[in-house]
């Protein structure tokens, strides 16, 4: 599996959102649900190998992972509106320490962004820091498929997060000289990903 871990610094934590305003009152959810719409679809199909977690950061009760698996994933459509649907049914589950299944394929739990790193970290997974100042990915040649990404929303990543991201990381790879969306960023993570598959 390749996995992608978003952080949404002001993302809400409860089902307490309109699908009509996904920027605004969801705090910037809109772009949780372009990445989990770039790190799955297909032109026809979705990727089965590949999970997203979102680290939802904001207010009234953070910190919460919604983690969507390609694997089980249904009733997901390509739009922004489907990926916030799912989301707002899992906020409405209690999120414990264990994960709870909202909707297939679509998991929720209380966890945050330092305990998701511990358990890649301890699972022993290959942890990169997208960044705009890091290695050329494409010159990186120790790159495989079973990746763990970490990427930031519109706030970046901050310093204390960058210093438990560092922790762990095996290496701070940029996928290009200018600053990009954190969705087109894993467009382009997968392409890299793909080319060297074919
Ligand atoms: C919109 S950017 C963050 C911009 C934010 N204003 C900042 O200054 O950090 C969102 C995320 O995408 C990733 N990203 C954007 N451009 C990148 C690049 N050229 N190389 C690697 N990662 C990039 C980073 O993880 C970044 O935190």
């Amino acid at each position: 599996m390749k996995d992608f871990v978003i952080i949404g610094h002001k993302a809400l934590t409860s089902g307490d959102f309109s699908l009509n305003d996904l920027p605004g009152s969801a705090g910037r959810m809109d772009i949780l649900c372009r990445c989990v719409n770039s790190a799955l679809f297909l032109s026809h199909g979705m990727r089965r190998d590949v999970n997203v977690h979102l680290v939802l950061q904001g207010e009234p009760d953070p910190a919460k992972v919604v983690r969507f698996n390609g694997e089980k994933l249904k009733y997901l459509n390509p739009d922004e509106r489907s990926s916030g649907s799912l989301i707002k049914k899992a906020l409405e589950k209690d999120a414990i320490e264990y994960e709870t299944q909202s909707t297939p394929g679509v998991y929720i739990r209380r966890a945050g962004l330092e305990q998701l790193l511990n358990e890649f970290s301890e699972a022993g997974r290959d942890i990169y820091y997208l960044k705009e100042d890091g290695e050329d990915i494409r010159e990186y040649s120790e790159l495989n498929s079973d990746a763990v990404f970490i990427l930031g929303d519109h706030m970046g990543v901050t310093e204390e997060e960058e210093v438990m991201i560092d922790r762990v990381a095996k290496c701070t790879l940029n996928i290009g000289p200018i600053s990009l969306h954190s969705d087109h960023c894993m467009i382009i993570i997968h392409n890299e990903l793909d080319m060297r598959e074919a």
